[in-house]
């Protein structure tokens, strides 16, 4: 049985990617707040309640680690957005974006790669296309989606020793309560972006999770250090 730890698992692209991993047999440790939509009759579900604002605990990694005797995969999935402007952003606003979207998985590769020496393993880290490009008024986003691919670069780059991988996606303008959410304030302009993607779609939840999930697998046995944009193109331009 191969197991994966997914964090904000519970909802959104991370429930996309507990159900990748669920059909391909593996069991599935998802760290969050609370359980969301996830459905905990099914047995390879775990649910590990976690707030990861307290981005200096990694010890929940220790206690699954130990539980499930290894773990074959880390998707640090879990992220915030904040839709404003540099000179808008609060101190203490720009504080929550980089704890939870950056501090939080800088500590987990670390932690994961130190469990994880000699076993082997891999870890997806979720950027953004906003990690490739600059987005308007989401400054600290972007700040902190480019930081997860240094870290994943500087992860790859270290860890490979210990039989780690450590890759990045990229999603692109995905269907998700927190593109919704974004765009409801301002409906005109998803017409817009969709008209910018060379495919001419939002993307769904299931591409991303087949993206993480080939990362995570021994598919991608050779692959280390990419940022692998699920976008249509987006980022491309044209
Ligand atoms: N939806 C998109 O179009 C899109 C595009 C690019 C990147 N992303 C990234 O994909 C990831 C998932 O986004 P989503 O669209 O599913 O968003 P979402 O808001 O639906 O889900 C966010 C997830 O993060 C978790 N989370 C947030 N704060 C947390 C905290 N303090 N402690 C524990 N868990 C916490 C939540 O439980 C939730 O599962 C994020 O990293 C996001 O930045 C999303």
């Amino acid at each position: 049985m191969r197991h994966v730890v997914i964090t904000g698992g519970n909802k959104g692209l991370g429930l996309a990617q507990t159900e990748a991993f669920l059909d391909q047999g593996w069991t599935v440790h998802v760290v969050a707040r609370t359980p969301g939509d996830l459905d905990l009759s099914i047995d390879r579900i775990v649910f590990h309640e976690h707030d990861l604002s307290d981005w200096k605990d990694v010890s929940y990694l220790d206690r699954l680690h130990a539980d499930a005797g290894g773990l074959d995969a880390l998707v640090n999935n879990a992220g915030v957005h904040l839709k404003q402007a540099v000179w808008d952003v609060a101190p203490d606003d720009l504080d929550r974006v980089l704890d939870i979207n950056v501090k939080a998985m800088f500590l987990a590769c670390g932690r994961y790669a130190q469990l994880q020496a000699g076993r082997g393993g891999s870890i997806v880290n979720i950027s953004s296309m906003g990690g490739l490009m600059a987005l308007p008024s989401a400054a600290a986003y972007v700040t902190a989606k480019t930081a997860v691919i240094g870290l994943t670069r500087s992860v790859a780059v270290d860890a490979a020793e210990r039989g780690i991988r450590c890759n990045a996606v990229c999603p692109g303008f995905i269907d998700t309560d927190m593109t919704r959410a974004v765009l409801a304030k301002d409906p005109a302009r998803r017409d817009k972006i969709e008209g910018r993607i060379p495919t001419r779609a939002f993307g769904t939840p299931q591409n991303v999770a087949d993206a993480v999930f080939f990362l995570a697998s021994d598919s991608a046995a050779y692959i280390n250090g990419v940022a692998l944009p699920v976008d249509g193109g987006y980022a491309i331009g044209f």
